[in-house]
């Protein structure tokens, strides 16, 4: 596990992406897990921003979303097929057979959502899964209570997800019910991890999820059992770490360990 505590966002965005930029570096054709909600857009748009400057190739890149409402075409505004298309995708040269989002509107979620999980497979498996974190603890749409064994499926959103998620909808009435996510079982299985945080709304679940026990209760905190997490999160979310302290020696010393 690692942390690197940021003062703002924007430096945040550009940590988190020079993390994607070295997974690419290493392997052109990786397969990247991607994450929607307001904490990630500084990455995104720090990802546009090395694309058209510097080259960054998206080319052979393959993308999984973890999640989408349930009921939200494509064209509507509010699902996240619409957030990466207008927030990454359509600024960067990734080949449109190579992304996966969940579809908000099969008539077989079922079958759909065995397929996505056998296309992860068939894909490699995921390289670099990037999370943000809900105020309640969740992952993707994994509510607290979720087992952490869970693969993609569809979840009933919890009163406090709907509550937070209104801020981009017109009403609280109008955010969908269920969402389709990957589970918590499949996002155990991505090669390394990368969650984001910022703010003072998201301390508590970031401290529960650090330093507190793994429980279903907060989903975030079964990336203890991961060996390669990286926590990319700002000072205000980090502010009720006990070893705050530590992870920030930890920062300083890490360049010169043997
Ligand atoms: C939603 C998404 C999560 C995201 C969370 C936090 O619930 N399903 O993947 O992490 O929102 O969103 P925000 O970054 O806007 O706080």
């Amino acid at each position: 596990m690692e942390i690197i505590v940021n003062d703002n966002v924007e430096e945040m965005g550009r940590a988190a992406a020079r993390v994607v930029a070295r997974t690419l570096n290493c392997k052109p054709n990786a397969v990247l897990g991607l994450a929607t909600g307001s904490t990630p857009l500084t990455l995104y748009q720090e990802l546009v921003r090395l694309h058209n400057e510097e080259g960054l190739d998206f080319s052979q890149v393959t993308t999984f979303n973890l999640d989408e409402y349930v009921g939200l075409t494509r064209k509507d505004a509010q699902s996240y097929h619409y957030f990466m298309h207008e927030n990454l995708f359509k600024h960067i040269n990734i080949a449109t057979q190579n992304i996966y989002i969940p579809s908000g509107t099969t008539d077989n979620y079922e079958a759909f959502c065995k397929w996505y999980e056998q296309r992860i497979v068939e894909c490699g498996g995921i390289d670099l899964q990037i999370l943000g974190i809900g105020s309640d603890g969740h992952i993707a749409f994994n509510e607290p209570s979720s087992s952490l064994g869970s693969r993609t499926r569809i979840k009933t959103l919890a009163r406090q997800t709907i509550e937070d998620n209104a801020r981009f909808f017109d009403s609280a009435e109008a955010v969908p019910v269920y969402a389709i996510t990957m589970g918590v079982g499949t996002i155990l299985e991505a090669r390394q991890i990368m969650l984001l945080a910022n703010g003072r709304n998201k301390a508590k679940a970031v401290a529960e999820a650090i330093e507190g026990p793994v429980t279903s209760m907060i989903t975030a905190s079964a990336l203890q059992l991961h060996s390669d997490v990286l926590y990319v999160i700002d000072r205000e979310s980090a502010r009720e770490l006990k070893m705050l302290d530590y992870y920030e020696w930890v920062q300083t010393k890490m360049p010169d360990a043997p």
